[in-house]
């Protein structure tokens, strides 16, 4: 990326601020700039942001002793904040205060109408055909919101599982209703993002979803696709993979290399699937560089297949956010999925119950997705690995 002349300037102050600069309140003293063409997480640490802190909080004073001392450290780890709804933008606006100049804010982007097409357990708040809804009442007051924030640094990582669904369950209506507006909807996102202080991740599933040897190249078309009908947004940096999932970042042989299936699928843990998906967006014209959701990954060989993707019993808090992955294409590890928060009711009334989360390798009982489970963050904790 080419950075003009106050984009330069802005780069040397931020460089340049002095240690009582950087102690202010909120961000930087001067305008971020943040160049996509690198990697923003060697300079940047992901912060431990206060939803979710508040959160670990309230869940530590119900427990005692060792338990609650530990369970206090995992509100200093980095995490992103999700934005599920319209009336969840409030929680981005309380987050932003007292991000320091050496942290970014990590934002989920979620709402599309028609969301989570494939399953039950996230349907949002917007239908199908409610795509002027989603630019105008939830794309466009976050993008106010991070213009009237340039001194702060944004990581986004946009709508987990949307095009990821369109090139796997396209046979099913419910993604061919969702599909058109999922295609407008992220492009939107993404041009009008496109902010100097934001570095962007577009979502690209798993080793285990776009990994298989013939979603490939498809799955990096759909998403190149779309970035290119944004414009090739310049601070699109390349995908975030395993948003909310399980995976391995370089277990070898990989965690489902023995099923009948393997041979069909390359990419057995994330780092060749960031690795392997990352040749196909570079040939179909996209950034590819990789983001991992590593907050639940900590235990492995829990899954009784690999599709399965709701609250996954014995699960672990996995390796911490960092930059020092080992592999040029990805950036960082980060915690996405704020663990204790579920991934789907348990309750097979519930009209959100999908029946993933009533499987036998599903922990039950589960509150709604996003609702908080102690039970499961406490098992989370006791699971961690590296251990708190
Ligand atoms: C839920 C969201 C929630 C997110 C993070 C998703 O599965 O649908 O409502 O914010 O997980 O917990």
């Amino acid at each position: 990326m080419k950075l003009n002349a106050a984009a330069l300037a802005a780069l040397a102050v931020t460089a340049s601020a002095t240690p009582n600069e950087r102690r202010q309140e909120t961000g930087c003293a001067s305008a971020v700039t943040l160049d996509a063409s690198t990697n923003v997480w060697t300079k940047y640490k992901l912060h431990a942001n206060s939803f979710y802190r508040s959160e670990v909080e309230a869940a530590a004073e119900t427990m005692t002793g060792t338990a609650a001392e530990k369970a206090l450290k995992v509100a200093d780890i980095g995490s992103f904040v999700w934005v599920d709804t319209r009336s969840a933008i409030s929680r981005l606006e309380d987050a932003i205060v007292g991000v320091p100049c050496d942290d970014i804010l990590g934002v989920v982007i979620y709402d599309l109408p028609g969301r989570d097409c494939a399953a039950k357990a996230s349907n949002g708040e917007l239908k199908v055909g409610e795509l002027s809804v989603y630019k105008t009442e939830y794309i466009d007051p976050i993008v106010k919101i991070l213009k009237a924030n340039p001194n702060t640094a944004f990581a986004l990582v946009i709508e987990p599982d949307s095009l990821p669904n369109l090139v796997t369950n396209i046979d099913l209506q419910t993604c061919q209703d969702s599909a058109e507006g999922y295609r407008e909807g992220v492009a939107y996102a993404i041009s009008e993002l496109n902010l100097p202080n934001v570095v962007m991740y577009l979502d690209a599933g798993h080793g285990g979803w776009l990994g298989w040897n013939d979603n490939l190249e498809p799955g990096a078309e759909e998403l190149a696709a779309v970035y290119k009908a944004a414009g090739s947004p310049s601070q699109l940096r390349g995908i975030a993979t395993n948003v909310a999932g399980w995976n391995a970042w370089d277990l070898s042989p990989g965690e489902f290399a023995d099923a009948t299936d393997a041979e069909w699928n390359k990419c057995q843990n994330e780092k060749i699937y960031v690795e392997t998906f990352g040749e196909a967006l570079a040939a179909a014209g996209m950034p590819n560089h990789a983001i991992i959701d590593t907050s639940r990954n900590g235990v492995q060989g829990l899954r009784e297949e690999w599709g399965n993707w709701c609250n996954v019993d014995g699960a672990g808090f996995g390796l911490r956010p960092s930059s020092e992955t080992g592999s040029t294409i990805a950036d960082a590890f980060v915690w996405v999925k704020p663990g204790g928060e579920s991934d789907g009711t348990s309750d097979s009334s519930a009209t959100r119950y999908d029946s993933y989360c009533g499987k036998p390798d599903a922990y039950q009982p589960s509150p709604e997705a996003g609702t908080w489970n102690q039970a499961y963050f406490e098992m989370l904790l006791n699971n961690a690995k590296p251990a708190f």
